[in-house]
């Protein structure tokens, strides 16, 4: 059947439902260049305001998924499972925890995003490494997979077309904050990979997009759904984002950090969030063992050596990981002070990754590269005690006069008290096809 742009933009307008057959042919349309930017943005705002049922949601993401490539690997006989986070300050947890459950036996075939706003991305941590190559062919990716078990590169050109340039045209029309064009975005993504199971990590707070709980309980059910739509069994985590996740935050330390925790040395709330995770990609696996398994191939040095073969694979250089003070480090060092003695209430993720993007650590212009050794040492997070002049955080930075502009701000990230509270809730909700 013949559609026009206008009159599914109308229908839309007026609340009217999109047939799965004119989603089809918009998406197709759209992605072949025959509806324009201006006719998609229209679309896109009126879905913004007047939301998708479930059906159009099964509809649009099915026609996202197969506008471009969609992996297969069922040459490889192991379960595929894969993580993706809605991004935030200091979460590094992917670059752990893929190498992990890969030395459980687990395939991971992630696709990973850069740095988004004040997030962080995988690839740019990556990247830090150096010689590690993110931009893999579709043939590299499934030579890594198949001889590593894991593998950790960009979206390849031919995978989700309509995503690659429906999400830059949403990013300058205001149409971003929508949970079904966010929720059929990250799945169609994900369910470009081939996967066999999913967990999804819906961050929560300051530092995330979905600032309240409500946001993010909303999208992390739509996504569940949509896994549950398309046979891929989905996990949600709710977890918080109100203050960084671990003690580092910038491409580098993150990088260190995340050794750490291969190491079995990590901060507390990035190994137990890697744990955790971890023990349901090996549960929607049909893996056994669980925690113990994990454990054991942090002790064992497995998960380590995962590492380092990944990084290999990738074209990195892997003794940088036997030695990561050989990371790349800025120049310059500054120190924020606890201003008076008590007890740190707030340590703000949102001005934390503000201040570390502009410091260099993340892009202001799409076009920017950032420098991998900026980044931001927290040495006191929430209910953690200080003396006046103790410091808060130690900042690595290459441009004086960026740090000039920031130092202010940064230093507002904190709050000290006389009264203590406690951490926040790491993990607030657990979200699958059960509880939807
Ligand atoms: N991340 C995505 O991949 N898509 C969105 O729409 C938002 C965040």
């Amino acid at each position: 059947m013949a559609y026009t742009a206008i009159e599914l933009i109308e229908t839309k307008r007026d609340r009217s439902v999109l047939s799965p057959d004119a989603i089809e042919w918009l998406i197709g349309a759209y992605t072949d260049g025959s509806v324009p930017d201006y006719q998609m943005s229209a679309m896109a705002m009126a879905i913004l305001l007047n939301g998708m049922n479930s059906d159009e949601l099964t509809a649009w993401t099915e026609a996202m998924l197969h506008s471009g490539e969609v992996m297969d690997f069922s040459e490889i006989a192991a379960a595929k499972v894969d993580k993706h986070s809605t991004g935030g300050v200091g979460d590094k947890i992917s670059i752990p925890l893929v190498p992990v459950v890969a030395a459980c036996g687990v395939y991971v075939p992630m696709i990973s995003g850069r740095g988004l706003g004040h997030t962080g991305g995988t690839l740019d941590k990556l990247e830090s490494i150096p010689g590690f190559t993110t931009g893999l062919t579709p043939d590299e990716f499934r030579k890594v997979l198949t001889e590593h078990g894991l593998v950790l590169a960009g979206q390849s050109e031919t995978m989700v077309p309509a995503d690659r340039k429906l999400y830059a045209l949403r990013d300058v029309t205001g149409t971003v904050p929508s949970i079904p064009l966010i929720a059929s975005s990250i799945m169609s993504k994900k369910l470009a990979e081939g996967l066999d199971g999913l967990l999804l990590d819906v961050k929560t707070g300051s530092g995330a997009f979905m600032k309240d709980l409500v946001h993010a309980r909303a999208l992390a059910h739509t996504m569940v759904g949509i896994g549950a739509s398309h046979e891929v069994d989905t996990v949600a985590f709710i977890t918080s984002m109100s203050q960084p996740l671990g003690n580092e935050v910038g491409n580098a330390n993150e990088i260190k950090e995340s050794i750490d925790v291969l190491r079995g040395e990590g901060p507390a709330d990035v190994s137990e969030l890697t744990m955790v995770f971890g023990e349901t990609m090996l549960e929607l696996a049909g893996v056994d063992g669980g925690r113990e398994r994990l454990d054991d191939a942090i002790r064992s040095g497995a998960a380590l050596q995962k590492f380092i073969d990944v990084t290999e694979a990738h074209g990195g250089d892997a003794s940088v990981i036997e030695d990561p003070s050989l990371l790349v480090r800025a120049p310059h060092e500054a120190v924020i002070a606890a201003p008076a003695d008590g007890y740190v209430t707030r340590c703000d993720a949102f001005i934390i990754g503000v201040s570390a993007t502009w410091l260099g650590a993340g892009r202001e212009r799409k076009k920017d590269i950032p420098d991998p050794g900026v980044g931001i040492t927290l040495k006191a997070k929430i209910g953690d005690e200080v003396a006046k002049g103790d410091p808060l955080a130690i900042v690595r930075y290459g441009d004086q006069t960026k740090w000039e502009t920031q130092s202010d701000t940064l230093s507002s990230a904190w709050t000290v008290s006389e009264r203590p509270v406690s951490a926040p809730e790491l993990i607030i909700e657990r979200v699958d096809v059960t509880t939807i």
